[in-house]
């Protein structure tokens, strides 16, 4: 499954889960556009991957929409092509439904959802000269529409539907899309963990496989397989990448 060759960008790769993926693709031989707004953190990481390959940061919030195709520009400026575009930056309030408010959903939709829905515009006409894919993150919160996670499950599946969609539109021209939904020990669970020692509990207690997952080794490996051409024959699929918690069999 090597992606020698082959240019992705990953958002939100300055820590945690995306941090894992660009890791795991930089690993097998990808050169990597890591996007983030944490400019410290952002830098730690490149320097950190840049033993193991091609790696470049580039900062930018990406609630600055009209700013957002300047990151593929960049990528393909910086590496000549791209192949895969994995959106996994995400930021969300956890509140009850019944005190959610149109602007505290607006930070799930502003940060998740509309940076997928425009970046997945800019790449497409790199994608449709590599035959690349888009790797989306869905969660299983989704599914399960856990409690005061109303903005989040909610921008998760507008994520999860668009990527039907472009499966449908793109599928043709030879592009494949694709959703994950990880279950990881990113520094965003560690720290909802910390908070919330019972819930995390009983969340373990629902994963099949009893351990959470690792960025790079099990969510990485994941997304590696998914830009892989080993996987040249799925698309519009969302692989739940969570030690069984979601049941899909
Ligand atoms: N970790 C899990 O178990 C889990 C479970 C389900 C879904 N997910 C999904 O996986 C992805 C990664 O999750 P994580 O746990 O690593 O999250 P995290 O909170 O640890 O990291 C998210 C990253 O996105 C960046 N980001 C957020 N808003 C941004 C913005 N406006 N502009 C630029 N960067 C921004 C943050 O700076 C951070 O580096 C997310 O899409 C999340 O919803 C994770």
């Amino acid at each position: 499954m090597t992606l020698e060759g082959k240019a992705a960008i990953v958002t939100g790769g300055a820590r945690g889960v995306a941090k894992g993926v660009a890791a795991a693709l930089v690993k097998a031989g990808a050169s990597v556009l890591i996007v983030d707004r944490e400019e410290t953190l952002g830098r730690e990481t490149e320097e950190e991957l840049r033993a193991f390959g091609q790696v470049a940061f580039f900062p930018m919030d990406l609630t600055r929409h009209d700013d957002l195709p300047s990151i593929v520009d960049a990528a393909v400026a910086r590496f000549g092509r791209l192949d895969t575009l994995v959106n996994a930056a995400q930021a969300s309030r956890q509140l009850w439904f019944m005190d959610t408010t149109v602007a505290d959903a607006r930070v799930a939709f502003d940060t998740g959802f509309w940076p997928t829905f425009i970046l997945m515009q800019a790449a497409y006409p790199h994608l449709l000269q590599s035959k690349g894919s888009v790797i989306n993150f869905g969660s299983g919160v989704g599914f399960s529409g856990s409690p005061t996670q109303a903005s989040y499950a909610a921008a998760k599946e507008a994520i999860r539907a668009i990527s039907k969609v472009a499966t449908n539109e793109w599928g043709p021209k030879g592009i494949r899309v694709n959703v994950i939904c990880p279950f990881a020990n990113s520094e965003g669970v560690q720290a909802w963990a910390e908070q919330n020692p019972e819930t995390y509990a009983a969340q373990l207690a629902g994963v099949s496989l009893r351990r959470i997952g690792d960025c790079e080794k099990d969510i990485g490996a994941a997304a590696v397989f998914l830009a892989s051409d080993a996987a040249a024959y799925i698309t519009g699929q969302t692989l739940m990448v969570d030690g069984g918690q979601t049941k899909t069999v």
